[in-house]
């Protein structure tokens, strides 16, 4: 797995006159050249090369897309570029069309919330057998964490740091998918996220460029095989693009503004990755990046994914995104609708605006038929590569079963994304964790105890609550009689209940819409009382994932809701040993817990198997592994936190010898009132054994700058050995961080460049090896090109961001 994590799609030019100066025969020549062609290099090498999709190009299915667009009427065309939601709404004000009729004259290309095969078939067959043309509708979901199988949600899967349990998620995903008529998933959702305000991180692979990528391949992979005529593929659309994570304030919708070196280094890397692994399609965003919108953005959409990545799917907006560019003041609905279409979106997600405004201005000369004509081609592109003009219907099959098979997938996820964040020994007892028999009598405490809807997770659009094994259904089935069991009090308080009560989600799932007011006071009391009879209590607590995870869920506090701060402190006071387990799709604020409780499992929302996997961990079934993906803050005013800062002249913890004697005092960078430190950093994680790390060694600790520009990879490869010192078998994710002392632009103070995962019995030892070259060296200097400079790189290896054992490469002209 190590070799496929390393092994990556060249994205990269490299200029061969650079490896050709060996040649030359003269010295001063040869130096002077080099001098010219490095220099050169260094602003033009490796650049990145527009990467044609090989599933898009062949050269018949395109002769069958010309022969069918020579065929069609400028409504026919238009007809393609647009969707609708014929189904539930995962989104505003849904249209309320007559879509049989529009099917029939060829006008919906595209529906999404249509789902399963008696549902899908009836449009399907009105527009292969009455429209004029018989072109397929293809029909999209959002397909996030499973489709029937409910997993853990993708920030939990990003603790995995596993790209192959995404693979697997994305492969189960899409046979559910497929065999319920849904040929597009919108997935994977690559926004970097480095605000947990933001309710959509949890959608995410987290805060970083290099796992956020090494997962987006993966989950494009696990999707579309990297064949798209398979029966049992889908195509993705990856979203949303662009720099949707960067929300100012966290706000959701909000806009971006970010320099462009930030935009290419930190936001765009995963998108480019999922494009390079062969995505279909793109998502364009809601949010404004840096003054243009996501989804009228020709800079992004046109210069920078289809002319410097060469992506040839298509694109299509968000929901009602082409519509809402009025609210962003840039035209009414016939020029946003143009805006849109000459940026470069494709089609119309339920904005019902291209199918309104456009062929009037094609009809004018206001807008080239060729741009339509254009937009056409890439859908049709993909509908042909998805074999949907053979295959347009699915087969009812049987009623979904959350079999064994599929259970024991999930598990096995499940169990790789728990992230033990703290396990101090007590008093009397050791280390709480795993349980040991010694417990006899265990209180379970919470209200994510017993939740099977919040235990599913947030964008779960086609799972069902009644698969869930709940904590308190699976520990009754281990302890029986020894489990003592109360709820607590509720997730969400009266107080916060009136403000949550109008903006509820519309999912399937969120049938229920009145909040119950629970009587903290006394169900709190009830919960103390059991835990007095117990030998230690587990505290299930979390987020309410319907109400405050996902879209348009963004927190300005990241504390417990409701009661639940409440009800922790009153079980840790009863003195009797407390294992916290979190809930929640989002880094929550755990500072009060950090201090006073011994033993703190995340376990985000972890699906259809959270009560197992959640025992598995508590039991010592299973050795937790997972490593965080996102900073834990101490506190909400923290945020945006990341690992991966930027220098500051006045750094609080740094070398102060240069500054006045009051400088740490005072005039450093950090709060008044908080550490600036992240309280569980990025990479940090658990486990019931330990890992030792040698001294890092590396083969060359100089290399020539030209040969890092030439592509010489690895330009020199970094070994670190691992042992496992403790008494069990464990997993290890081994970390490789660097930071560039020197360069024309300043760079962060450490970058993840390399993991890999490793397995270790008790006393072994293993070699983990990561490679460097300009792929993992690079940088975008000041006029955004990226480029590898002399320097010297710091690295370190070890098991979280704060990694100690170093070693070092330089970069020599
Ligand atoms: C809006 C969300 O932003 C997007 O992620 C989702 O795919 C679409 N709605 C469709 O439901």
């Amino acid at each position: 797995m190590c070799a496929e994590l390393l092994t990556r799609r060249a994205q990269t030019v490299y200029y061969g006159p650079v490896m050709k100066l060996t040649f030359v025969p003269h010295r001063r020549l040869n130096a002077l050249l080099t001098l010219i062609v490095c220099l050169s290099a260094a602003t033009i090498a490796a650049q990145t090369r527009p990467v044609p999709n090989p599933q898009l190009a062949s050269k018949e299915l395109n002769a069958r897309v010309e022969a069918l667009l020579k065929q069609m009427t400028l409504e026919e065309k238009i007809g393609q570029l647009v969707q609708y939601s014929a189904g539930f709404a995962t989104g505003p004000s849904a249209s309320n069309l007559t879509y049989d009729e529009l099917a029939a004259k060829g006008q919906v290309g595209s529906m999404l919330n249509v789902v399963g095969a008696e549902k899908t078939n009836h449009y399907q067959h009105i527009a292969m057998e009455k429209s004029r043309l018989h072109i397929p509708i293809i029909f999209g979901l959002d397909v996030i964490h499973g489709h029937r199988t409910i997993f853990p949600v993708p920030l939990a899967i990003a603790a995995s740091w596993d790209p192959e349990a995404a693979e697997a998620v994305a492969r189960l995903g899409a046979k559910e998918a497929r065999a319920d008529g849904i040929p597009w998933v919108f997935s994977p959702m690559v926004d970097i996220s480095r605000d947990p305000r933001w309710g959509r991180i949890v959608e995410s692979n987290g805060e970083d460029p290099y796992l956020g990528s090494a997962l987006a391949r993966a989950w494009v992979k696990g999707y579309q095989q990297d064949d798209l005529s398979k029966v049992d593929s889908v195509a993705v659309s990856v979203k949303h693009y662009a720099a949707y994570g960067a929300a100012i304030a966290g706000r959701d919708y909000n806009a971006t503004d970010m320099s462009e070196i930030t935009l290419r280094q930190v936001y765009l890397p995963p998108y480019q990755a999922a494009v390079a692994a062969g995505a279909a399609t793109v998502m364009s965003s809601f949010n404004s990046i840096n003054g243009v919108p996501g989804s009228a953005n020709p800079f992004t959409l046109t210069q920078i994914l289809r002319k410097e990545w060469g992506f040839d799917g298509f694109v299509v907006s968000d929901w009602g995104a082409i519509a809402e560019l009025r609210n962003h003041a840039i035209g009414d609905g016939p020029t946003v609708a143009r805006k849109a279409l000459e940026a470069g979106v494709d089609m119309d997600m339920e904005g019902n605006l291209y199918g309104t405004v456009i062929a009037s201005q094609v009809r004018s000369g206001k807008i080239p038929e060729s741009v339509v004509d254009d937009a056409v081609r890439r859908i049709l592109r993909v509908k042909f590569a998805l074999r949907l003009f053979d295959h347009p219907y699915v087969d009812a099959g049987p009623a979904y079963e959350a079999t064994p098979e599929r259970r024991a997938a999930a598990r096995k996820v499940a169990d790789e994304t728990m992230v033990l964040l703290k396990n101090d020994p007590v008093e009397a007892v050791g280390a709480l964790l795993p349980l040991t028999s010694k417990a006899k009598t265990v209180a379970l405490i919470g209200p994510m105890a017993d939740d099977a809807q919040d235990l599913l997770g947030a964008w779960t659009v086609t799972g069902n609550m009644k698969d869930v094994i709940t904590l308190k259904a699976e520990l009754q089935k281990r302890l029986g009689d020894r489990l003592l069991f109360a709820e607590g009090c509720g997730l969400l308080s009266g107080e916060d209940g009136k403000t949550l009560k109008s903006v509820s989600f519309t999912a399937s799932n969120a049938a229920d819409q009145s909040i119950p007011v629970p009587d903290d006071q006394k169900t709190i009391a009830q919960a103390v009382e059991i835990a007095t009879r117990s030998d230690v209590a587990i505290l299930a607590l979390g987020e309410s994932t319907n109400w405050m995870e996902g879209e348009a869920a963004s927190r300005t506090t990241l504390g417990f809701t409701g009661a639940q701060q409440q009800l922790l402190e009153a079980v840790v006071a009863t003195g009797k040993p407390v294992i916290l387990v979190v809930l929640a799709g989002r880094p929550l604020e755990l500072k009060w817990a950090a201090e006073h409780v011994p033993a703190i499992l995340e376990a985000w929302s972890p699906g259809i198997e959270a009560g197992p996997a959640v025992a598995d961990v508590l039991f010592g079934d299973v050795n937790p592994s997972g490593k965080l993906p996102a900073s834990f803050p101490r506190a909400v005013g923290q945020e945006p936190l990341y690992y991966a800062q930027t220098p500051t002249g006045r750094p609080a913890h740094g070398d102060l010898s240069r500054m006045p004697r009051n400088a740490a005092e005072k005039f450093v960078s950090r709060y008044m009132d908080e550490e600036n430190s992240a309280l569980f950093p990025f990479g940090w994680g658990l486990s019931y054994t330990r890992f030792s790390y040698a001294q890092p060694a590396i083969d060359h600790s100089e290399v020539p700058l030209r040969e890092v520009l030439a592509g010489r990879h690895p330009a020199a490869t970094v070994g670190v050995d691992v042992t496992n010192t403790g008494g069990v078998a464990g997993a290890e994710v081994v970390q490789l961080y660097i930071r560039n002392t020197s360069a024309s632009v300043e760079q962060p103070v450490r970058e993840l460049k390399g993991f890999a995962r490793v397995t270790l019995a008790p006393g072994e030892t293993k070699h983990v090896a990561f490679p460097l070259g300009f792929d993992e060296l690079n940088f975008y200097n000041v006029d955004a090109k990226r480029t590898v400079e002399p320097t010297t790189y710091t690295i370190w290896v070890g098991g979280s961001s704060l990694a100690t054992a170093e070693t070092s490469l330089k970069v020599v002209e």
